[in-house]
């Protein structure tokens, strides 16, 4: 008999799958990564996602937990009301017009709930780590993209259309690199580790880093060529950073993704340069600061945005049969 109930989050992004078990309060009970195939066909990415899922319930099973929900957060517009993948996404080949939350509940048989994948980190942020207690937040990640979460007064805003919040594309040069979405000189062609490890392999003539991770260790280590890769990170941060404040205003600013978990110097070097940029009143009294759930936002926020989902599913579904 399972005597707790728990939740599953899913996290989908560029590079894995991360996942896990939590409690309804967030306390984590076990969780796992796996790769993601970002460039295989459809079917392989919602399989892999099954896949992670039945994992998760195994556990789960073992441990003595009902699971009540599975969240899911990938990259891409996502009709929330539907569970349905709309728009593209340019990191990947062929992940778009997906009915992930029908065909996941046909094979889970459970209550599934997909959003954005910044939009659950967002979330996560919100209810269980540095977000908590403010209601005006903007959070991005910075990782193979960059994802936008924006809750305005304690909602997530998604845009008329469920494709709001993209501050990856916002543009940073008008006549920048030309990006896969179709615009030009995204914000995210130049702040995303995927453009630290590109700077970097360009600045050392082919030496590799297989991760930000490792380019931060160099930097620690006083490597001249990392060193050039964080000082540009930095800049290129900062200078959306600071717009978006002009046009938010927000009480705090999350910064997360794999090279946020870098030491503290990180994020201060990125406060001091918005500082120097943002306008005064925009930024009077916004605390900008790390993602405190690390890479762990995304699939925690999935877990808890899917249940509240269900629950303002159930207490609908009451009042009607009231009323
Ligand atoms: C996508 C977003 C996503 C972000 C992070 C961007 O390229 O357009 O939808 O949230 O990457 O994965």
């Amino acid at each position: 008999m399972s005597d707790r109930s728990g939740l599953i989050g899913l996290d989908l992004g560029g590079t894995n799958i991360k996942y896990g078990v939590c409690l309804p309060d967030g306390t984590i009970i076990d969780e796992f990564i796996r790769q993601t195939n970002k460039d295989a066909p459809a079917e392989v990415i919602l399989n892999d996602l099954e896949s992670a899922a039945r994992q998760a319930l195994d556990v789960a099973r073992q441990k003595g937990i009902a699971i009540q929900t599975i969240g899911v957060g990938t990259p891409g517009s996502v009709d929330v009301g539907r569970g349905y993948l709309k728009g593209s996404t340019p990191n990947f080949k062929s992940w778009k017009d997906v009915p992930i939350k029908e065909i996941l509940e046909r094979t889970l048989q459970l209550p599934v709930y997909v959003d954005n994948d910044a939009n659950v980190m967002a979330f996560g942020e919100y209810r269980f780590g540095a977000g908590r207690g403010y209601q005006t937040i903007i959070s991005i990640t910075l990782g193979t993209g960059i994802g936008g979460g924006i809750i305005l007064n304690g909602k997530l805003f998604r845009g008329h259309n469920f494709a709001g919040g993209e501050l990856g594309h916002m543009s940073i040069s008008y006549r920048g690199r030309k990006c896969r979405c179709g615009g030009t000189g995204c914000w995210e062609l130049y702040a995303s580790a995927t453009s630290m490890l590109e700077n970097f392999r360009r600045w050392s003539k082919g030496r590799e880093a297989s991760s930000t991770r490792e380019i931060v260790d160099l930097y620690e280590q006083g490597d001249p060529v990392a060193r050039r890769v964080i000082e540009t990170e930095v800049a290129m941060v900062a200078v959306g950073v600071a717009s978006i404040i002009n046009i938010f205003n927000p009480e705090i600013f999350i910064i997360g993704g794999g090279v946020s978990e870098a030491g503290d110097w990180f994020i201060d070097m990125i406060r001091q340069r918005v500082q120097q940029s943002a306008m005064e009143q925009s930024l009077l009294g916004v605390k900008i600061v790390r993602a405190e759930l690390g890479n762990k936002a995304g699939w925690l926020g999935a877990a808890a945005f899917a249940r509240e989902e269900w629950l303002n599913h159930l207490n609908a579904e009451n009042t009607r049969l009231l009323t």
